[in-house]
């Protein structure tokens, strides 16, 4: 086969799989397995949305308290528990067990002690309210059933005027897009403050209403 076969071959492959988990994932809730973390893992991941760039975007300072909802096994959470320093604290929150175990073989071998490792559901109510200075939904909302509950419990969380942060990247099986986003999230009861990037992948800065 010539490279550009193989190239094509790929791509037919990736799209085949993406449409086909979209479409499962309409009638039942498909959270990112395990076997799928190279998907986020990975150098275009790290271009578009790489952790210290997301950092950077919503504001994060030593000494804050951030909620990490959806964590999987801690792309984030790892520079987001290194940049808030000894003085803050992270809250990393997962519905499977199986994330939240790598998260804490992580944790461990960065000898990172400023992490509370959560296994919850967005939107069962959960959440400590009224106590994070920001949150992050880092391509998680798409794979939330109930988003608005999901949305308001983020909100109820954060200190007022607290932000969180959110980010979409195509071609995600779960993407959502920037309209369908800032529909649900002033739903929710959240302003919007600031956009980056384009459709392919964008975060959002949400805030908490003083
Ligand atoms: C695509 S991964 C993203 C992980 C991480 N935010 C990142 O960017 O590397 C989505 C994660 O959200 C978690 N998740 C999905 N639905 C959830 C829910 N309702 N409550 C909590 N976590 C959820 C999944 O278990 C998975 O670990």
């Amino acid at each position: 086969m010539t490279p550009l076969l193989i190239v094509i071959a790929g791509a037919v492959v990736t799209l085949a799989f993406v449409l086909g988990w979209r479409l499962l994932a309409r009638r039942a809730s498909l959270p990112c397995p395990t076997a799928c973390l190279w998907l986020l893992e990975n150098r275009m991941m790290e271009r578009v949305a790489g952790a210290e760039l997301l950092l950077d975007r919503a504001g994060v300072q030593p000494g804050m308290t951030v909620l990490d909802a959806g964590c999987g096994p801690g792309r984030l959470t790892i520079p987001l528990a290194a940049r808030v320093g000894p003085a803050g604290q992270v809250v990393a929150v997962d519905l499977q067990s199986a994330m939240l175990e790598r998260l804490q073989a992580r944790l461990e071998s960065h000898a990172l002690r400023n992490v509370r490792a959560l296994r919850a559901a967005l939107g069962a109510g959960l959440l400590p309210a009224g106590t994070f200075d920001r949150a992050f939904l880092v391509t998680v909302l798409g794979e939330i059933p109930d988003r608005l509950a999901a949305l308001r419990e983020i909100r109820a969380a954060l200190k007022p005027g607290g932000v969180l942060s959110l980010t979409e990247v195509f071609p995600d099986p779960h993407y959502q897009s920037r309209q369908s986003v800032r529909r649900l999230a002033e739903a929710a009861g959240f302003r919007m403050v600031e956009a980056f990037g384009s459709w392919r992948a964008f975060t959002v800065n949400l805030a908490r209403p003083e």
